[in-house]
């Protein structure tokens, strides 16, 4: 009977792979896997992120920055963006507190989402005054200058922040920016895309979760219509503050996956839930299940790190104590993003492949195998052998980017090219995603002792 691959042993396919690779050196198999411990690290292993609101004020508190630079891997500037803080006076840009977060970000490997360019609130003073057809070029203007300065640099922008009313009418919220006339959120995305072509642009919102309110029907339809004409919108954003006057809806999973059945990424980006102990927690667990099983559903972002960061203090809505320590709801986003999620988009599955990199001299062997593959970035996966005290050094090529790593402490050099992991004490297994921007290639892999 003639062999078929199929019935050849996986692990002789492996060995005559080898064999064809010049100075293979280790033959290993079974790509790094099993539960991550930091929330970052546990949202990459499905190609999602995990984010927090950040100010810029507290990146001088140690217990802060601790927990950021340890769970997440993107950041929204929590007031730094907004047109108050950018346009302080007309035609002055001021970015200097936004930069100081992009910076941080930057260093540290993890993505920022920009919030937001146009919105009926935190207006500057010279901006409330406005109206017409004056406030209308005031706004593009604002648009177009803010999102040229960030250009390349974001991974999504809220272009357009609040522009629906509360309650039944499923209309527009009034407001100096409406009243300039109902294509402004139209003409804002379009200004937005010609400044920073690569960006994702969303549209964002608060009590847009409840599929059957119809505030949330009538941003589905301005969504279902720009789609239609056309005009350039990438994705929505469900702020998803809850508590007891607006509960986690029971049909949060349905919102999610009807918005992204119109052809947009959705992402959850201003989540707090108020409570404590194991309601919170559970409630906690509903949201991020829910993302979890839409394939469009990037990432989740909570409104800050500590109780007493939230802008809703008093109601004790996230992750961590005031003390910077775990709370019950940590553990169950943790363990929801450890369990993974479906992501039907994915169009190669996880197809794992395994080989060895050329023969490192150093003492130890790093080898590399394939994780899973979306259209736009894949997962690799590392095992070191030879020493538990070791350095890595992974060299992606141009246009490629790593935007997150489990189980290592990395960092990068100016190019951003070469990223140099070391053990943090998750073992010697160690994980990142890489967005190709069209370059499929492997990283090259050096191992040494460190
Ligand atoms: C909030 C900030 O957290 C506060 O610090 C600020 O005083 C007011 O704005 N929806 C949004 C966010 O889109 O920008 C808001 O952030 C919370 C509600």
């Amino acid at each position: 009977m003639p062999l078929t691959a199929k019935s050849v042993p996986r692990i002789a396919l492996v060995s005559s792979l080898l064999a064809a690779v010049a100075g293979a050196a280790v033959l290993m198999a079974a790509p790094a896997s099993g539960a991550a411990s930091t929330l970052g690290a546990a949202a990459a292993q499905s190609g999602r992120y995990f984010g927090t609101a950040v100010a810029a004020n507290k990146l001088s508190d140690q217990t802060y920055v601790g927990i950021l630079n340890r769970e997440f891997n993107m950041v929204t500037p929590e007031n730094e963006m907004k047109i108050d803080a950018t346009e302080p006076n007309q035609g002055q840009f001021s970015y200097g507190n936004a930069d100081r977060i992009v910076a941080h970000a930057k260093a540290q490997g993890m993505r920022v989402r920009g919030h937001t360019l146009a919105w009926y609130s935190q207006q500057p003073g010279w901006m409330q005054n406005m109206s017409g057809s004056t406030l209308r070029s005031a706004m593009l203007n604002h648009v177009t200058q803010v999102a040229t300065h960030y250009k390349g640099q974001l991974y999504s922008w809220d272009v357009v922040n609040e522009a629906f009313a509360d309650g039944n009418s499923g209309g527009r919220r009034d407001s100096n920016l409406q009243r300039t006339g109902n294509d402004w959120i139209e003409a804002a995305f379009r200004a937005a895309r010609a400044a920073d072509p690569n960006t994702k642009l969303c549209y964002n919102d608060y009590n847009t979760d409840d599929w059957g309110q119809a505030k949330t029907q009538g941003v589905y339809r301005m969504v279902q219509d720009f789609k239609s004409r056309g005009v350039p919108i990438d994705c929505v954003g469900f702020q998803s503050h809850f508590n007891s006057n607006s509960p986690v809806p029971s049909n949060y999973q349905t919102t999610l996956s009807s918005f992204a059945a119109l052809g947009v990424d959705v992402q959850i980006t201003e989540l707090d839930i108020e409570g404590s102990g194991s309601s919170q927690a559970s409630n906690y667990q509903r949201v991020v299940q829910a993302c979890m099983a839409v394939a469009r559903c990037n990432g989740i972002t909570v409104w800050g790190i500590r109780d007493s960061d939230s802008w809703r203090s008093s109601g004790t809505p996230l992750l961590f104590d005031g003390s910077g320590n775990k709370k019950a709801a940590y553990t169950s986003v943790l363990n929801a993003l450890n369990a993974g999620g479906t992501n039907p988009t994915d169009p190669t599955t996880t197809t794992t492949t395994t080989t060895t990199q050329n023969p490192q001299p150093g003492g130890c062997t790093a080898t590399y195998s394939e994780g899973q593959k979306w259209n736009d970035r894949f997962n690799g996966n590392v095992t070191v052998s030879g020493t538990d005290n070791w350095v890595v050094t992974v060299t992606v090529s141009s246009p490629q980017k790593v935007i997150s790593t489990w189980n290592t402490s990395a960092t990068w050099d100016s190019s951003g090219n070469v990223m140099t992991a070391r053990p943090n004490g998750s073992g010697n297994s160690f994980g990142f995603t890489i967005q190709h921007n069209g370059n499929w290639n492997w990283p090259s892999l050096t191992c040494s002792t460190g």
